[in-house]
């Protein structure tokens, strides 16, 4: 009877247990595969493919598969932890199937990053990412990168605010900003982390896709450098920012300054790895407009503020556009929000002119 599943993906093809080819969160066995994280990893492989890491870790290995795509697609040195013996004996049977000379190690995350080898190490644990940054922040090389994947969503977009406040120790409205609030709240935590360690975090990617929020985080070492991070945490009042019809009510303290390191998306993308989708480099074309405005101008709640219905969205951007000179585009975090430089009165003009018609 046949018991396990053979997956390809990218340039590597595992073999996983039957019962652990699952899809979508909810599992916790040995060797878990997640298909609906294959746009994470086609994004950190790309993202590799610029950063070009001396030595890379999978602190979670399941299956082995982020290590030897790494290994086989970017041919860059990769190591891979995991737990549990169940869990490593799948990652051999996986490397010795691709063929990949990769170092596989059973043992706890902190006790491998406590060696201070990798410049480059992969958070990928089941929920919070929380019990393992400090040691992944620690230990990481000089000017290496940390990167998380989160699924604790409910915490981080405000669903159960006690837990946010707990976990976070932040408020977060749950509105129609959710998404994009808390990815700025896991990135503003990764960076106080830091700073307390005298590191500073700059976000190199980050995006939010489905059940988790994913975030690579190059990380340096000065206080100073720490410091600058840290002013760029704060507080977003939706009223102030865009329109009174919004509640007057702080959310937060939030990172405010940029999600994405242009530069290295941009190499990413012109490095073009082979393996990758094309569909996901899309997707990571497509985060470059996230930098374009704090929040996005959120078409639905205008249509609610004007009692109107709403227009096509692709119209209002090339009517914003053509208005106004400044770029305008959709953002990831909602199918009805336009990232924008400008205001909320040039938004609403562009939208009143197209529902005239
Ligand atoms: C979500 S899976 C990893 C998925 C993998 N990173 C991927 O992209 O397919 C989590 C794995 O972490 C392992 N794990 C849990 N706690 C750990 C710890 N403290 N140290 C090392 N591995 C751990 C589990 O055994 C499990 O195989």
């Amino acid at each position: 009877m046949k018991t396990s599943t053979r997956i390809t993906e990218g340039l590597a093809e595992i073999e996983v247990p039957d019962s652990y080819a699952k899809k979508g969160p909810g599992t916790r066995s040995a060797g878990f595969y997640n298909a609906e994280q294959v746009l994470n990893r086609d994004i950190t492989i790309a993202i590799l493919s610029a950063l070009k890491p001396k030595r890379y870790l999978d602190g979670f290995g399941g299956t082995g598969i982020r290590a030897i795509r790494v290994k086989k697609e970017l041919g860059l040195d990769a190591t891979v932890c995991d737990i549990n013996p169940v869990s490593e004996n799948i990652i051999r049977n996986n490397a010795r199937i691709n063929g990949t000379d990769i170092c596989i190690i059973r043992d706890t995350f902190h006790s491998v990053v406590s060696g201070n080898l990798f410049d480059f190490i992969d958070v990928d644990p089941y929920g919070s990412t929380v019990p393992y940054l400090d040691a992944a922040i620690f230990s990481v090389k000089n000017r290496g990168y940390v990167a998380t994947t989160a699924t604790d969503l409910s915490v981080l977009t405000g669903s159960v605010g006690v837990k946010t406040r707990r976990r976070y120790n932040a408020f977060i409205g749950n509105n129609s900003h959710r998404h994009e609030m808390g990815l700025r709240l896991l990135v503003a935590d990764v960076v106080k982390r830091a700073a307390a360690l005298d590191r500073a975090a700059i976000p190199v990617v980050s995006f939010w896709h489905g059940h988790y929020y994913r975030a690579v985080f190059r990380i340096e070492n000065g206080g100073s450098r720490a410091d600058k991070a840290l002013h760029s945490i704060g507080l977003l009042n939706r009223r102030r920012m865009f329109v009174s019809h919004y509640d007057d009510m702080d959310e937060g303290p939030v990172w405010t300054g940029k999600l994405q390191t242009s530069s290295v998306i941009r190499e990413a993308i012109n490095n073009r790895p082979a393996y990758v989708l094309s569909r996901n480099m899309a997707f990571l074309s497509s985060l470059l407009n996230e930098d374009l405005s704090i929040l996005f101008f959120e078409i639905t709640d205008m249509a609610r503020f004007l009692g109107s219905s709403i227009p096509p969205m692709d119209s209002i951007i090339t009517e914003l556009e053509n208005r106004s000179g400044q770029k305008a585009a959709r953002t990831h975090f909602s199918n009805t929000g336009i990232k924008f430089g400008g205001t909320w009165d040039m938004v609403e003009e562009a939208f009143r002119l197209l529902t005239r018609s």
